[in-house]
C-alpha cells in the first residue's frame, strides 16, 4: 500500500532523512520507534506532502505521491493525524470535525462518531476545552473524516496519563479492524510494539532495525534502549 524507498530530506545545511525505505501492507499497523530528534515526525510530513522529499521514491497504491500537495495526497486517501493535535482550539467539536471533513464533510460524521463515542456527547464544546486524550481523539478523529486508507498517526499517546495511553492504543487497534491501514510513529515504544504487525527503529534519519514487531520486542537491544531494559515475555 505504503512502499517509501530511499527518501532523503534535506533542510537547509542538515540532511534530516538519510534514505528512508519502509513498506506498509493493506491492514497492517506499521510502528516507527525511536529516540527526540531522529526524524520521525519529518518523515510523516515528507509522506502527508507537507516537507517536500529531496530524494527517494514514495507510492501509494503504485502512484507516486512524492513531492505532491499535501491536499492532493489526502484526495487520494491518505491522512494523516499530526504531532501535537493541531485542533482549532477556538472552534467546536463539530465545526473541527466538518472543517476536516472535506468533500464528504457530514456524511462521514456518523459513521466517524461511532468510533469516538465520547466525542459525540460534546459536540459543541470548544476544542480547547476538551481534556488531552479527548483532543487526541479530535485529532484522530478529524484525520478519518476525509475518509482515508491509510492513516498516518504521530505520537498519539503523548502527554496522556497510562489509562487514556491504553485507551487510544486500543481505538488505533478498532481503526484497523475497521480496515484502515495505519502507520504509527510513538516514542512509547512499548505500546506501540503490542499493537503493531511490523516496525521499524529509526535512529539518525536512517531506518536502523526493522523487523515483525513481537521480534523487536524480543530484541535485547532495542529492551535495553527503547523498552527500558526489560524484555516482552
Ligand atoms: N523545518 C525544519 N527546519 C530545520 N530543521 C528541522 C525542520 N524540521 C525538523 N528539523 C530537524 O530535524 C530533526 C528531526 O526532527 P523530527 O521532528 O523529525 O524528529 P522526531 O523524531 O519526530 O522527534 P520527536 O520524538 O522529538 O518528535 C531535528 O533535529 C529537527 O530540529
Ligand atoms: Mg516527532
Amino acid at each position: 500500500m505504503l512502499e517509501i524507498a530511499g527518501l532523503r530530506v534535506v533542510m537547509g545545511a542538515q540532511e534530516i532523512l538519510r534514505g528512508v525505505d519502509l513498506t506498509v501492507g493493506a491492514g497492517e499497523i506499521v510502528a516507527v520507534v525511536g529516540a527526540n530528534g531522529v526524524g520521525k515526525t519529518t518523515l510523516m510530513r515528507a509522506i502527508s506532502g507537507v516537507y517536500r522529499p529531496s530524494g527517494g521514491q514514495i507510492r501509494f497504491e503504485g502512484a507516486d505521491i512524492a513531492g505532491l500537495a499535501s491536499h492532493r495526497i489526502v484526495a487520494r486517501g491518505l491522512s494523516q493525524a499530526p504531532e501535537g493535535r493541531q485542533i482549532f482550539s477556538s472552534m467546536s467539536v463539530r465545526e473541527n470535525l466538518v472543517l476536516g471533513g472535506g468533500p464528504h464533510g457530514l456524511a462521514e460524521l456518523d459513521r466517524v462518531l461511532a468510533l469516538f463515542p465520547l466525542l459525540g456527547e460534546r459536540m459543541s464544546q470548544n476544542a480547547g476545552s476538551l481534556s488531552g486524550g479527548e483532543q487526541q481523539m479530535l485529532c484522530i478523529a478529524r484525520a478519518l473524516m476525509r475518509r482515508p486508507r491509510l492513516l498516518l498517526l504521530d505520537e498519539p499517546s503523548l502527554g496522556l496519563a497510562p489509562k487514556l495511553i491504553r485507551i487510544i492504543f486500543d481505538l488505533v487497534a478498532s481503526i484497523r479492524a475497521a480496515g484502515l491501514s495505519i502507520l504509527l510513529v510513538e516514542q512509547n515504544a512499548r505500546g506501540a510494539l503490542k499493537i503493531a504487525d511490523r516496525a521499524a527503529v529509526m535512529e539518525g534519519g536512517r531506518i536502523a532495525l526493522a523487523g515483525r514487531a513481537a521480534d523487536l520486542a524480543a530484541d535485547r537491544r532495542v529492551a535495553e534502549t527503547y523498552l527500558g531494559g526489560h524484555v516482552e515475555a
